[in-house]
């Protein structure tokens, strides 16, 4: 297979020297770049910033904002059979990025944020036969939340990601995940370590494109 995978937080510039962005670590998605590879698929990582060392074999594509990482995203859809949106994208930037910086003045400083562009959502368009894989992270509510992005999104799969359990979430080694797929299907996975929860989903992304090659989906699988 030749998979993508997108990692880590994006950054948004509010002038040369401050951003906005998120706690990503992007050790999930590095997991998941890691985990392909040891299946012997094709792998090209788009990251936005970490401190991860590249996995060895995979074609690393760096990126800072939303829209650089939609760009490269697109760019190499067209070559991948599966996509995996681990990245936290921010969901807005700021209106207009000062070109110099802005220099500490008296009283508050507004910001007018706008709007990034959903990648997952523009993926949709040109799917195709590819596997779509994206995650949510949420803080409430987990189960519907997902399933609504499940839908919204045209998944294939939803990780369902408790961001505020303890060992769960951002900057942690370990993950509490809750697997959805579009025949409604509910994998909840225990407490692991993220390089297992990658194993989970690359393992459900094969037997996904085994059976669908077979011509029929039966569900994932995936019991733990
Ligand atoms: O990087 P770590 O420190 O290891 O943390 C892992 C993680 C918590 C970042 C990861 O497990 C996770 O949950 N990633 C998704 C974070 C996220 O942005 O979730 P969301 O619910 O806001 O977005 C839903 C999906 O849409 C995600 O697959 C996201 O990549 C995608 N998205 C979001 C915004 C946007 N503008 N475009 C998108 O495609």
């Amino acid at each position: 297979m030749k998979m993508v995978v997108t990692a880590g937080p994006t950054r948004e510039p509010i002038d040369p020297v401050r951003f906005i962005s998120n706690r990503s670590s992007g050790k999930m998605g590095y997991a998941v770049a890691r985990a392909a590879l040891r299946h012997g698929h094709d792998v090209v990582l788009i990251s936005g910033p970490v401190c991860i060392a590249p996995p060895e074999g995979a074609k690393v594509v760096r990126v800072e904002t939303a829209i650089q990482m939609m760009n490269a995203v697109m760019e190499h859809l067209q070559w991948c059979d599966a996509l995996v949106m681990a990245a936290a994208v921010a969901d807005w930037r700021p209106a207009q990025a000062a070109s110099s910086k802005i220099k500490k003045r008296a009283g508050d400083l507004v910001l007018k944020l706008e709007r990034n562009p959903d990648i997952l959502a523009a993926v949709r368009g040109g799917k195709g036969g590819r596997t779509v894989v994206g995650f949510a992270a949420e803080t409430h509510n987990l189960l519907l939340e997902a399933k609504r992005k499940l839908e919204l999104k045209g998944l294939d799969l939803v990780v369902a990601n408790n961001v505020l359990e303890s060992g769960s979430g951002f900057d942690v080694d370990t993950n509490k995940v809750t697997l959805i797929d579009a025949c409604g299907e509910i994998v909840d996975l225990p407490l692991m370590t993220k390089d297992d929860v990658a194993e989970r989903i690359v393992e459900w992304i094969e037997r996904r494109r085994r059976i669908s090659r077979g011509g029929k989906f039966a569900g994932s699988g995936t019991s733990p």
